[in-house]
């Protein structure tokens, strides 16, 4: 998309969790930059994301996050043809800052402003890297506040066929580490200390729903996790702690691929799609390319910076939604809105 035989640039920013990030991608795709400042440290010591301190701390952050990234791609505001922001699904707080900077720049501006939901641009994110994935698509998304499945039958469509019933597979993870002291984000924490453990050395039952829904639920292993916490007198420097580690983490993979491969029967997809913030975790990129290759299947996982919240896979989809020629709402319209179902 060329105006003038010129490039045209996409200014995106993402506030909805405890990232503040902006990005600016060229009308190719080309992402110029993605600046992502995290909050981890703020939220370490509550072993969660706390929503007053991640709203405050993105006021302060959003200004020099934006410059920065405009800085990197070298460009100034006046270049920026359309605004992008993340409308939701979030945390009220945060998203609202995301989304008043953005309605504020688009309006000095006057220049367009997409609003964009959170899960959608964390599966668009698969599609920045291969842009020629065959559709229909399965995608898994896995993140500290989300675990759904979404069939993508054509681009732009989003299809929910399950979603979990109580915490998400990262928030599970992040519980788990929380409870035993290991730090926050869990993910990474538990990913580097089950590294030398056995998988197979703690049995775990895998949840499994009594009808035929695809949902999951993550709250039976928590708990079974937690009592053979209490059983076995388990602590931050117990040397059975990898075994553990290496165990659980295994068992919230083994689950989510479950379910992928119970939707795969019933979607027949040609491609299978990792995305979120769980999906920087090894041992589920490893087990879930194995699950694609021995269906026959393609296959697309974000590098490790997509999968994270950020704001260049929010940029993809504002682009996409462009170029389809979807039509744009006026940026006064727009509100942050805490739960999914933005339209597309
Ligand atoms: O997508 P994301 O950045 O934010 C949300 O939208 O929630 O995901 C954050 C989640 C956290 O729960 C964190 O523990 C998890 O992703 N995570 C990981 C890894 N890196 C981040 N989980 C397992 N292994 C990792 N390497
Ligand atoms: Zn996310």
């Amino acid at each position: 998309m060329r105006y003038n035989g010129q490039a045209m640039h996409l200014l995106a920013i993402e506030t909805s969790c405890d990232e503040t990030s902006a990005s600016v991608l060229r009308d190719d795709r080309t992402i110029l930059s993605n600046i992502v400042l995290s909050q981890d440290e703020i939220h370490a010591p509550y072993g969660g994301v706390v929503p007053e301190l991640a709203s405050r701390q993105h006021l302060k952050s959003i200004d020099p996050v934006v410059r920065e990234s405009l800085a990197v791609a070298g460009i100034e505001l006046d270049g920026v043809d359309y605004f992008a922001v993340t409308q939701g699904p979030g945390l009220i707080g945060s998203l609202l800052v995301g989304v008043s900077f953005a309605k504020g720049l688009a309006y000095y501006h006057r220049k367009p402003l997409l609003g964009i939901d959170h899960v959608q641009a964390h599966m668009e994110a698969a599609f920045l890297e291969n842009p020629v994935l065959p559709l229909p698509a399965l995608a898994l998304i896995v993140s500290g506040g989300h675990t759904s499945l979404f069939v993508l039958r054509r681009r732009l469509s989003f299809e929910l066929l399950g979603r979990t019933r109580d915490d998400a597979a990262g928030e599970a993870l992040d519980k788990i580490a929380k409870f035993l002291d290991l730090g926050y984000p869990g993910g990474p924490v538990i990913q580097r200390l089950a590294e030398p453990g056995d998988p197979e050395s703690f049995a775990f039952v895998l949840p499994r729903m009594t009808d035929r829904s695809l949902d999951f639920s993550f709250s039976g292993l928590k708990t079974a996790a937690i009592r053979i916490v209490r059983e076995n007198g388990l602590s931050k420097d117990h040397p059975r702690l990898p075994d553990f580690l290496a165990s659980f983490e295994a068992a919230v993979v083994r689950t989510l691929l479950k379910n992928l491969a119970r939707a795969s029967e019933r979607v027949e997809p040609k491609s299978l799609l990792l995305c979120g913030g769980v999906a920087r975790n090894k041992r589920l990129r490893t087990r879930f390319e194995a699950a694609a290759r021995a269906a026959g299947l393609e296959w697309a996982i974000p590098t490790g910076k997509l999968c994270t919240d950020n704001a260049a896979m929010v940029g993809a989809l504002a682009w996409t939604r462009i170029e389809a020629g979807l039509e744009i709402p006026s940026s006064f319209d727009l509100d942050a809105s805490p739960r999914s179902g933005s339209k597309v």
